[in-house]
This record gives structure tokens, C-alpha cells and sequence, in this order.
């Protein structure tokens, strides 16, 4: 069962159910450019970045199957190389354009880069990151050990 209407409104979030689908419709629009010839399984991935702009990614996989790029990966680089920031609204469809889960992975990617309070468009509704990976291990975990290597801190 894949969701595909409105968002939920449990979460209160200024973003307006258009604001959602124009970040879908990024999605929808990179998820054509992935190279899927292995699973053909095509994923686009688009998230909103706290100055406003909006970082996509599509799936890139290889020969040696493992290596495989989510989608999520090419955004997350993309992040960076436009700027850095932090992710405030994400999402991610596959090739019929549907809603899909990011994949546990990627939820840790994504936790890196937008923490608990990243709105996530899940099968589901909208949901914080808080809820999509409770109890998240990150980079708080780290700072809470002396002498643990974290940034600004070396
Ligand atoms: N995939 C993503 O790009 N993101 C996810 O979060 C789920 C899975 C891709 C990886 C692979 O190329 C294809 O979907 C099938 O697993």
C-alpha cells in the first residue's frame, strides 16, 4: 500500500500541502535520471534546505551490486556541494512517483544532515525524524565521549 494523496496534518508544519507537492514534483522530476539497470527500480529524492533551497538526488547503482549510490547519497552530496545547511523537508518516490521510505541507511544519512526535527513525507503522513528513527544514534552520541573525534572539537 503506497501513499500517494494528501499529507497528514497531524504535525504541525507551516509548510501548505502545495509547498509538499512542488518538493514531490522535484522528486518525480531527478527519479528519471537514475541508472537503475540492475533492479530497475528508479528513486528521486528532494529535500528542502533551511535558506530555502532544494537539494535532489537520483539512484546510481554498478556492476559489483553493493556499491549501489540510494538516491539519498547524490543529495546529501549535493547538500554540500551547493553550500551545506540543514535538511528541513524531504522526500522520495519511486518510478510510478509514489511516496517510498528512505531506506535504513539513508535514515541515518538524513538524520546527519537534518536531525530529529526533518519533516519526512512517509507512507505514513508527515513525520519528524524523531519518529522515522527513534532513538537515533548521532553525532550528540559522539560529543558525549572525552576525547571521541568531532567536529570543532579536535
Ligand atoms: N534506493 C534508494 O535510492 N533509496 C532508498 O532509500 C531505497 C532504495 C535504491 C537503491 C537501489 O538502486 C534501488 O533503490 C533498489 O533497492
Amino acid at each position: 500500500m503506497r501513499h500517494s494523496g494528501r499529507v497528514s496534518d497531524r504535525v504541525d508544519d507551516r509548510w501548505e500541502q502545495d509547498d509538499w507537492d512542488g518538493l514531490r514534483a522535484r522528486a518525480v522530476e531527478v527519479m528519471p535520471r537514475a541508472y537503475a539497470p540492475y533492479s530497475r527500480y528508479r528513486v528521486g529524492a528532494a529535500a528542502r534546505v533551511d535558506d530555502g533551497r532544494v537539494v535532489v538526488g537520483c539512484n546510481v547503482e554498478n556492476a559489483a551490486y553493493g556499491v549501489v549510490l540510494c538516491a539519498e547519497c547524490g543529495l546529501v552530496s549535493q547538500l554540500h556541494a551547493t553550500g551545506g545547511g540543514r535538511l528541513t523537508h524531504f522526500v522520495c518516490v519511486n518510478g510510478e512517483g509514489e511516496i517510498i521510505m528512505p531506506c535504513g541507511r539513508c535514515r541515518q544519512l538524513l538524520f546527519e544532515h537534518g536531525g530529529r526535527d526533518l519533516l519526512v513525507w512517509t507512507v505514513a503522513g508527515v513525520k519528524p525524524m524523531s519518529e522515522v528513527l527513534p532513538d537515533a544514534f548521532g553525532p550528540d552520541d559522539l560529543a558525549h565521549v572525552a576525547g571521541a573525534a568531532v567536529e570543532g572539537t579536535e
